[in-house]
């Protein structure tokens, strides 16, 4: 393993949106030109990995699989750190098909010495992965969301994983139901969030574990444009096409915005965040990062 950041993204050549398992899913879209869509959705993750690699990072790949179009979004495999993958039980029926395919890269992974071990959740219990468990490297905890897809017994099991502080986000609604879409912990110990995605508990957890500095509001317009669905490397930000409203306020705060059109991807409820999954992260004090470095 190198020094570089790590991610696993997936082809995207069977990318679909056939089915509605969130209320951004828009299969009628979809089908009104579906060779165009596919063919701006290639072009898309393209333009993503471009992004990632231009920043330094390096990309493995998942081979695309018939009849799992939301393969694309491996944030949702597993929860990755310290070289741990703890494999993802979906809640829907229509994803639950991707979970041996994963498991069959995590095990390729596992024997090219890229991650150590591959461990599980009880049966009943679901969990939907990074999308679901984001690692914040500064406080050095996990943020977990839980309610429409993740249940609220994941946590206790990624605590116990881990051996790492987990502090549970009940999620307030289907439109936000996985945590990467409302909210994404920064290099400079900002987190970026949408308020109104979370219960009134869940909101007083993260200001009681926030100072008020550290806040940064997403607004709903900022929030549907799915651009909290961000890849962070230190002082830069990987995000969907987003509103100027948002780019001023990051880049207030030292960080620099590199936009990347996801549109075909948000037609499936998903942005950069989910259609990539962190490989290398460790739970090691990592060095505070100037966000105006
Ligand atoms: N269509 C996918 C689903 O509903 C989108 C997943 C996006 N992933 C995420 N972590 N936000 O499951």
């Amino acid at each position: 393993m190198t020094d570089r950041p790590m991610f696993l993204m997936t082809d995207p050549g069977f990318f679909d949106v056939c089915y509605q398992i969130n209320p951004w899913m828009r299969p009628d879209a979809w089908r009104t030109d579906p060779g165009a869509r596919l063919a701006a959705a290639k072009a898309a993750s393209a333009a993503l990995r471009r992004a990632l690699e231009g920043l330094g990072a390096q990309v493995e790949t998942v081979g695309a699989v018939q009849g799992l179009p939301d393969l694309v979004f491996p944030a949702n495999a597993a929860i990755v750190l310290d070289g741990t993958a703890l494999m993802a039980r979906f809640r829907h029926p229509e994803r639950q098909g991707e979970e041996p395919v994963f498991r069959e890269v995590f095990c390729r992974l596992k024997r090219r010495g890229i991650v150590r071990e591959v461990a599980d959740f009880p049966e009943g219990v679901f969990q939907e992965g990074a999308g679901d468990a984001i690692w914040d490297a500064g406080r050095r905890l996990f943020w977990a969301g839980y309610g429409p897809r993740s249940s609220k017994a994941s946590l206790g099991v990624i605590e116990k994983t881990f051996g790492q502080e987990v502090v549970g986000l009940e999620l307030a609604s289907e439109r936000f139901y996985h945590l990467d879409t409302c909210f994404c912990p920064l290099a400079g110990g900002e987190v970026l969030f949408y308020p109104d995605a979370f219960t009134p508990q869940a909101l007083a957890a993260i200001r009681e574990r926030l100072a008020p500095e550290a806040r940064i509001e997403a607004s709903g317009e900022e929030a549907e444009a799915f651009c909290v669905n961000a890849v962070n490397l230190g002082s830069r930000i990987v995000m969907a096409k987003a509103p100027a409203s948002l780019t001023r306020k990051l880049e207030a705060r030292g960080y620099a915005v590199g936009e990347v059109d996801l549109a075909p991807f948000i037609l499936s409820g998903g942005a950069a965040y989910c259609m990539t999954l962190r490989l290398d992260r460790t739970s090691r004090p990592e060095p505070k990062l100037i966000a105006a470095e």
